[in-house]
């Protein structure tokens, strides 16, 4: 039976009613950027895309089996789904008896969701939320700063300040638990960089003529150590999200761009401790899967995908 209610049921966390229209569009504007993109550099982007679909299907596959023999409903939850270019939507949707999309951006998940089957509408729920719960406190700081410092250096005074006052530590949305399968897909990496540094060298750049860049010296140092301590307990409340959602006999994937290459240099963007605060929270169901993501001509990323299953529950 198809759904009544086309389009997809949406839901909307309290985590996003806080969050500003303008911050909310800055998503939408950045995954039309990525819809486009996809587009225009499809040959190049579809190893990406089968390794992607592959690597996610085997990770829910294992929860489905690893579930066998229990009535409980299948669900899984997919966090960050945006255009759901690189997420097999459809094919979870078959195999699970729910399948939940989240994101910050309804719109663009709404959209990718109203091309599937629609038969497979019923099966699917869509969440707008701050999977980060705090994406509304950074767009305060950040607004507040440039609304009241009439001096670049004075805006970088007060954001680090104010960004010393964030901590996301148990400030994500409920998302509900118990699930067998959940998917964090290019999202690990995305948590800092969009709420905050997008908004921070957007900001700066308009009101002062001058682009935020990272830097390790002079006036931006505080505000960059500020914000690399953010982005390191964002990271880190997510992982923790993660393992609140899954069942005990359930599974996770977990994957991300580890490393960008540009002009042949790898820069990395997880870190070590990142990587060993995964490892403690969770075990390996199967070895890491990697592979290079050619996403233009000039823009390369090293993907690494891992099959997690909750600690406590030994892997079958
Ligand atoms: C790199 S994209 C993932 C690509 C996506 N899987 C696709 O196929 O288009 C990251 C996604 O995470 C979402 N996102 C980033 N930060 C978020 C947050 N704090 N809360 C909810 N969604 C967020 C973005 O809107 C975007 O859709």
């Amino acid at each position: 039976m198809s759904n009544p209610n086309y389009p997809p049921r949406v839901t909307v966390d309290p985590s996003l009613e806080v969050i500003s229209h303008t911050m909310v569009e800055r998503y939408t504007a950045l995954n039309g950027q990525m819809a486009d993109h996809y587009a225009a550099f499809q040959p190049l982007q579809q190893p990406h895309i089968v390794s992607s679909h592959s690597a996610i299907m085997s990770t829910a596959r294992a929860a489905i089996n690893r579930a066998a023999g229990s009535d409980a409903l299948r669900r899984a939850i997919v966090l960050g789904a945006g255009n759901c270019s690189d997420i097999p939507v459809a094919e979870l949707a078959r195999t699970f008896d729910t399948t939940t999309l989240v994101d910050i951006d309804v719109k663009s998940v709404a959209k990718a969701v109203a091309n599937l089957p629609k038969r497979l509408h019923e099966k699917i729920d869509i969440i707008g939320a701050d999977i980060s719960g705090v994406a509304g406190d950074v767009a305060e700081v950040m607004e507040g700063a440039a609304r009241r410092r009439s001096t670049y250096k004075g805006y970088l005074q007060e954001a680090a300040w104010g960004l010393s006052g964030i901590d996301p530590t148990d400030k994500q949305p409920d998302l509900g638990e118990g699930y067998a399968f959940v998917c964090s897909h290019l999202l690990l990496t995305q948590l800092g960089s969009i709420a905050v540094a997008t908004l921070n060298s957007d900001l700066t750049e308009t009101k002062y003529g001058v682009p935020f860049t990272y830097s390790q010296e002079g006036i931006e140092k505080p505000l960059t150590l500020h914000l690399y301590n953010l982005t390191a307990k964002l990271r880190k409340s997510h992982v923790d999200l993660l393992a609140r959602l899954v069942e005990p006999s359930g599974t996770v994937h977990l994957a991300d761009t580890y490393t960008q290459i540009v002009d042949g240099d790898m820069h990395t963007m997880v870190r070590d401790e990142e990587l060993e605060y995964i490892a403690e929270q969770f075990a390996e169901l199967a070895p890491p899967q990697s592979w290079r993501w050619q996403s233009s001509p000039n823009g390369e990323f090293h993907v690494v995908s891992n099959s997690l299953a909750p600690r406590g529950d030994t892997p079958s």
